[in-house]
């Protein structure tokens, strides 16, 4: 294979698919500052059991008539105890009105265990931060113990409990000095049976691995980090499905998602589970500080999942709380809800979008998003923010346009070859409001008796992004690169699957307990590696070919100084040679050529990658060509610094166009029959081709 290596003229005049390009150096559209974000909502157990760090389920026993609470699911009594949940008259909290209440006979240890999220990690040298609150009869020594299912004692910390009526908090800490192979752990409380009097109630039962950034409440070390690996400029949050809530008066009411974990009942959340709302605004909040993102704030629009709008005299309540929520984040102290986040320790955010509501135009929403919903929050928000961009939350170039004056989310689920297709989609766009694209991903594979190019809607999904589906979202992306003047920026949905329990599927990243099963999928390497290298100026490019089985975008980072161009390569059998050139990069520039490619079938393993990552120096010809290939289903990145753009053809500078202008229709003339010179000069050997293009 010749791949990212210099072809011969032979070579490169023989291959079929050739192609060849060069990119100017001016007139280029300008960028989204954004470009790739992340989106979530606590599906799949991505929130709760995923990202949000705590490790015990079921902690604080919330629940409600979609979800009731009156269950010990995920607790197992221990020797001789008996659990059961009470509501008792003296509860915890308001919010929090529900509680374990343990009892046992006889002597000897008794106790309950939680089951964790499916398991427990157990990583040596990691502190492990608990809490619990108590009321009852319990007088003495409780341990608390990270134990294996074979009974392997990892890590435990003694609590000395004295009976009370009133709610105590208890804290412990431990740090395990071993590493457990797997996550078929439980963690136990336990006591002597003869300390307990009648019974003791317990709730709020929690324990924190180490999070990210050290936040007491924080997240989940591993999976911020894949995120961060994404370098996403944005976060659309919290939904989704999830902002709209399952029916009346179940809607995502940021206002229950905020202050202490004692005052947050939880949310019947959209996905078949209870949300702990552990994962709150603030927490949203800090996640995008930690991971340098700007907030995409999805407000309840009064319309819920079962089709329920809400009547335009009560729209007002909702469009209230959207500004309340902005007051929350933005304003000062001397704002009611500016005050009350202060008093909570957090300074005031920047938010630069609202998305009102999610997917309005579906279940019938859409007549009364336009004609009342997103009007009355779209008044009201732009009168008192009117530097916020706010989105509508549908949005189809062909189809269903929100009749605004205004942005729109597009969503794109899709089967490859359908997203194949979409490299110039956004080309037709052409509102003065730049689209975000809130949603996306491949679900299914083109097999089966498939033969037009949309999916299926319930047909088999594919368990995991799979490669050639991964290189058709590339495809995609870059579509939205070349318009990303129009863009705000693409988002990959949904980002999570907890391996042990989801709903939806194919996801971003996979994971469970164990910290060794996260899985970065296919697509998230697409991804890392086209948003890692940020075109701020696209470039024209002159082309004269057809699109596909290659597919790119070029332009500069301002900041850097690079040129850059981005590649995928799709239905191709064979490696696809290049042959392209930059006004302002000259002879022996020197570019960073980096491929990302595996078979075109597979799929990451859990804990594994089967992606392959190529790196290779590739240098300009005289004539200030990079000649290189890539093989089929890959995806590419072509990088020359600003250091090593090569002398003579300064970006900008028409006298050294001028010059090679001379050559080039030397060259013209001089060329061979077959399209093909060769000229040494010294040892150096260009190729040079008749075609007008070079
Ligand atoms: O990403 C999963 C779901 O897909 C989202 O909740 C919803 O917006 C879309 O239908």
């Amino acid at each position: 294979m010749l791949s990212s290596q210099v072809l011969s003229a032979t070579a490169f005049a023989a291959a079929a698919q050739a192609v060849s390009f060069s990119v100017g150096s001016t007139g280029g559209n300008a960028t989204s500052p954004y470009q790739y974000g992340i989106m979530f909502e606590d599906i799949n157990n991505s929130g709760d059991g995923g990202v949000y760090a705590e490790l015990i389920q079921n902690r604080a026993f919330q629940g409600n008539d979609v979800y009731p609470s009156n269950t010990t699911a995920y607790w197992n009594p221990l020797g001789s105890a008996e659990i059961s949940v009470q509501n008792l008259s003296a509860p915890l909290s308001a919010a929090l009105p529900t509680s374990l209440q343990v009892t046992a006979s006889g002597s000897g240890t008794t106790g309950f265990s939680n089951v964790g999220f499916w398991g427990f990690p157990v990583v040596a040298g990691w502190e492990y931060k608990g809490s619990f609150y108590v009321s009852g009869g319990l007088d003495g020594n409780l341990t608390v113990c990270l134990t294996s299912n074979d009974d392997v004692q990892y890590a435990e910390a003694s609590v000395e409990v004295a009976s009370s009526d009133e709610w105590t908090q208890y804290n412990y800490t431990f740090t395990p000095t071993v590493d457990a192979p797997n996550s078929n752990n439980t963690l136990n409380f336990t006591f002597a049976a003869s300390d307990l009097t009648g019974s003791a109630n317990f709730n709020l039962l929690s324990l924190f691995p180490p999070t990210y950034n050290n936040r007491d409440n924080g997240l989940r070390i591993d999976l911020m980090e894949a995120m961060g690996g994404l370098n996403p400029s944005f976060f659309r949050a919290p939904g989704g499905n999830n902002v709209e809530g399952l029916r009346e008066p179940y809607w995502w009411n940021w206002t229950q998602t905020i202050g202490p974990l004692t005052d947050r009942p939880g949310f019947p959340g959209t996905w078949g589970y209870e949300n702990t709302d552990g994962l709150g605004l603030v927490e949203y909040m800090n996640w995008a500080k930690d991971l340098n993102m700007d907030i995409v704030l999805g407000v309840h629009a009064g319309y819920f999942l079962d089709g329920t709008a809400v009547p335009e005299s009560e729209i007002q309540i909702y469009v209230q709380a959207a500004l309340d929520e902005l007051e929350f984040l933005t304003g000062d102290a001397s704002t009611t809800w500016g005050a009350y986040r202060e008093s909570l320790g957090y300074g005031p955010w920047v938010v630069n979008f609202v998305e009102v509501g999610n997917e309005d135009s579906l279940g019938g929403g859409g007549p009364t998003y336009a004609a009342y919903r997103f009007p009355a929050f779209y008044n009201a928000i732009s009168a008192k923010y009117p530097d916020i961009t706010i989105i509508t939350s549908y949005y189809d170039v062909d189809g269903v346009t929100p009749p605004f004056n205004a942005s729109g989310d597009f969503h794109e689920y899709a089967i490859p070859r359908q997203m194949a297709d979409q490299f110039t989609y956004f080309d037709n766009y052409t509102s003065a409001h730049p689209i975000l694209i809130g949603e996306y991903a491949i679900i299914e594979y083109d097999t089966g008796n498939k033969t037009g190019p949309e999916w299926t809607p319930g047909a088999p999904r594919a368990f995991v992004p799979f490669w050639y589906g991964s290189v058709s979202e590339a495809i995609f992306l870059l579509g939205a690169e070349r318009n990303s003047d129009k863009m705000i920026g693409a988002a990959y949905a949904p980002g999570f699957q907890n391996l042990n329990r989801w709903e939806w599927i194919p996801d971003l990243i996979e994971f469970d307990a164990y910290p060794g099963h996260t899985t970065l999928s296919t697509s998230y390497h697409v991804i890392k590696l086209l948003s890692g290298t940020r075109i701020t100026e696209n470039l024209p490019i002159e082309y004269d070919g057809v699109w596909g089985p290659a597919f790119f975008v070029a332009g500069r980072n301002a900041v850097t100084g690079s040129h850059i161009a981005k590649f995928a390569v799709y239905n191709a059998t064979e490696e696809v040679p290049f042959d392209l050139s930059f006004d302002g990069v000259g002879a022996g520039a020197t570019g960073n050529l980096t491929y990302i490619t595996a078979p075109m079938n597979s799929t990451n393993p859990i804990g594994g990658n089967i992606v392959e990552t190529h790196t290779s120096t590739v240098t300009a010809a005289h004539n200030g060509s990079f000649i290189f290939e890539l093989p089929p289903y890959s995806v590419a990145i072509l990088e020359i610094g600003a250091a090593a753009a090569g002398p003579g053809h300064n970006y900008g500078n028409p006298s050294h166009r001028r010059g090679w202008k001379g050559f080039k229709s030397w060259a013209r003339r001089t060329a061979t029959e077959a399209g093909v010179l060769v000229v040494t000069v010294g040892d150096c050997t260009c190729i040079m081709m008749s075609d007008e293009r070079r």
